[in-house]
């Protein structure tokens, strides 16, 4: 498959590099790649550069350029600035395709916890469907931290359930089955159109405070029934 992915951050390099090792056509799409390639980080982590060394064959280029021809484009872009992002990738590039919205909408502030730009009557993912009505959302992986997007049996404990949303039905099932063959996912919940994002979205509220408890991000949710 060839496959586009906004963002550079965690979820696009874990994303990016598990689909290119599971030899998928991938390209990361970046605001501006020369910008981004000699980027380095306040903190000292590594940057896209040094990442991109293990991954010669995933290509970084500007939104629209990288998305040019991908069958499916995933969304790991920051979250209250995913609309922006996916306005330079551009309707032409959108329309028709699958598009996995990992992001979460989330407004950082110092010293409390994150708080959540769209709750309630509204989420990213409508946003992201209403902005782009031919494109064909489908919100998941949001809830769980990037590790665990291509491991999720990572803890000895049991895989967490994973949800699922979105308007097209054919859209979701080659989600799920992108999940699941891919990924490895078991316990995949479809909750219904893309409205039903609002729950995933908000239940970061609660993640957010739990990884504040547990100090760590490696921890996961599972539905008992
Ligand atoms: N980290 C996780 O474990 C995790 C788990 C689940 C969901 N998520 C969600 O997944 C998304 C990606 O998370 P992340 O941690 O990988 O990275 P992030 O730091 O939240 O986002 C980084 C990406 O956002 C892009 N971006 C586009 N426009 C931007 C702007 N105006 N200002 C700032 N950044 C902009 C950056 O572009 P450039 O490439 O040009 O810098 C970069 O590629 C987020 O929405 C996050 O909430 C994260």
């Amino acid at each position: 498959m060839k496959i586009a992915i906004t963002g550079t951050g965690m979820v696009g390099r874990t994303l990016a590099g598990f689909l290119s090792r599971a030899g998928h056509s991938v390209t990361v799409g970046t605001r501006n790649a020369i910008e981004t390639m000699s980027r380095t980080d306040p903190n000292g982590k590594p940057g896209f550069k040094e990442w991109a060394v293990d991954f010669p064959n995933v290509p970084l280029k500007d939104y629209s350029e990288a998305a040019e021809g991908a069958e499916i484009i995933i969304n790991a872009t920051h979250g209250v600035k995913s609309i922006e992002a996916l306005s330079t990738v551009g309707s032409a590039n959108l329309d028709g395709k699958v598009l996995i919205d990992t992001a979460n909408a989330f407004a950082y502030q110092e010293g409390a916890a994150p708080v959540l730009a769209v709750a309630n009557t509204d989420s990213l993912g409508e946003q992201i469907q209403r902005q782009f009505p031919k494109a064909r959302v489908v919100k998941t992986l949001n809830t769980v931290g990037a590790p665990f997007m291509v491991d999720p049996g990572r803890l000895p404990e049991g895989q967490p359930t994973i949800f699922v949303s979105g308007n097209d039905g054919d859209a979701k099932s080659q989600v799920i089955q992108i999940l699941k063959d891919l990924f490895g996912w078991e316990d995949i919940v479809d909750l219904g159109d893309i409205t039903t994002a609002r729950g995933p979205e908000m239940f970061m509220s609660l993640w957010v405070r739990v990884w504040g408890a547990v100090k760590t991000p490696l921890f996961g949710f599972r539905l008992l029934k």
